[in-house]
């Protein structure tokens, strides 16, 4: 494994086996439709692996995250990042292929890997319930060999930072699922470890908590280079403001590598903007008629048009603008419209990303655009 590299996987696959059919009340099989070939593998509701019986839930998956990463991969529900982040955490086994974390082989050597590595699953709500927020997390700081004055102050800080201060004395079993989690996500930086699985950190906590939690990851890493991070979301907004990279990963396959910005460069070809207008005496009619034009959306606004127009370089916004108030248009609003994460998915994998947004930034910050050539 090259040096420079804290994570690396080759063609890693796991399958597991399909659950038995259920068997009816008086020992009969449930009615179930075989799956046909011309089925896609979302209709047959699992990717089928060798034999029947086992399906395919990460399929020859290779990649390399760098020392001091902040890495996400970005998927929809049971596209297989669990799976992935498991194995690399050591615990569960590839069927097939290889990863490394930190220099070691998961399989022959995880006892090496463990004390280098944490991880937190979003949803995840475990500890001793008779035990205090600041009690488990020190029990946990612990067993990774803390010293006790180092484990208080980490404890102390990170309650801060997600807003438990007031919930330190107070038993695990009287928190909210949320309050409990956001304790998980404290327990995942106590050990300060050299890679840390950050497995959907944000799942369910309202918009606040989210945005303190996003913006400690970015903080943390900044305050410890040479750590690395690589965490799962289903949530585009989160990945595109959070990651230097991501996979994009879907039913078990790695379908593209990159940053959020060169991801977004493979679906746009041409700079688009958006121009909201009055229209002249003749319409947007001559915009029309101009070669920089590629495409033209004309899409009726309160008070005007919206046009939405892709070019063929950049140059060419300053003519057409100049072209439309020479016809007495009306420009009321320019914007350039950016790709969206959504919009590389869509190419990607040809269907629309069916995740939620749950913090709005990805409708408010980048209006959807449509496909364009
Ligand atoms: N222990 C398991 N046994 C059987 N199937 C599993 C198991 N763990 C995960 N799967 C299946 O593997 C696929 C990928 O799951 P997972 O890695 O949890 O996806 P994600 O985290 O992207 O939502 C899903 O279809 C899931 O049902
Ligand atoms: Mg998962």
């Amino acid at each position: 494994m090259h040096p420079d590299w804290a994570i690396a996987t080759e063609e890693l696959t796991r399958t597991f086996s399909k659950p038995r059919r259920r068997r009816g009340r008086w020992g009969l099989q449930w009615w179930r439709k075989p799956a046909t070939e011309n089925e896609s593998p979302r209709q047959q509701n699992c990717f089928q692996g060798e034999d029947s019986n086992s399906f395919v839930a990460l399929d020859r998956v290779t990649l390399q995250v760098r020392r001091g990463e902040l890495f996400g991969l970005l998927g929809p529900n049971g596209a297989g990042k669990t799976t992935l982040i498991k194995i690399l955490a050591t615990l569960l086994a590839p069927t097939s292929g290889r990863a490394w974390v930190a220099g070691w082989d998961v399989v022959s050597h995880p006892q090496a890997i463990r004390p280098y590595i944490n991880m937190v699953s979003g949803g995840e709500t475990s500890g001793y319930g008779i035990l205090t927020v600041r009690e488990n997390l020190w029990l946990f700081a612990r067993l990774y060999g803390i010293p006790t004055r180092l484990a208080y102050q980490r404890i102390d800080r990170l309650l801060a930072v997600v807003g438990l201060e007031d919930k330190a004395h107070t038993r695990i079993s009287h928190l909210s699922t949320g309050q409990r989690q956001k304790m998980n996500f404290c327990r995942g930086f106590i050990t300060d470890p050299m890679v840390l699985f950050l497995d959907e950190p944000t799942l369910g906590l309202d918009v606040a908590s989210a945005r303190t939690i996003r913006s400690f990851i970015r903080e943390w890493l900044h305050e410890h280079p040479g750590r690395t991070i690589l965490l799962t979301t289903h949530y585009l907004a989160e990945a595109d403001e959070l990651c230097d990279r991501l996979a994009i990963i879907d039913q078990g396959r790695l379908l593209a590598c990159d940053s959020p910005a060169a991801l977004k460069r493979l679906v746009q070809r041409h700079p688009r903007y958006s121009l909201h207008l009055t229209p002249g005496a003749n319409g947007w009619a001559p915009l029309r008629g101009m070669s920089v034009i590629h495409n033209l959306e004309v899409i009726p606004r309160v008070g005007g048009v919206e046009v939405q127009l892709a070019l063929r370089d950049e140059g060419a916004i300053g003519p057409v603008v100049q072209t439309l108030l020479q016809q007495g248009a009306q420009i009321v609003n320019l914007t350039k419209l950016e790709p969206s994460l959504e919009d590389v998915f869509l190419q990607l994998v040809g269907r629309r990303w069916e995740g939620d947004d749950p913090d709005g930034v990805l409708a408010a910050a980048q209006p959807r655009t449509p496909n364009v050539p």
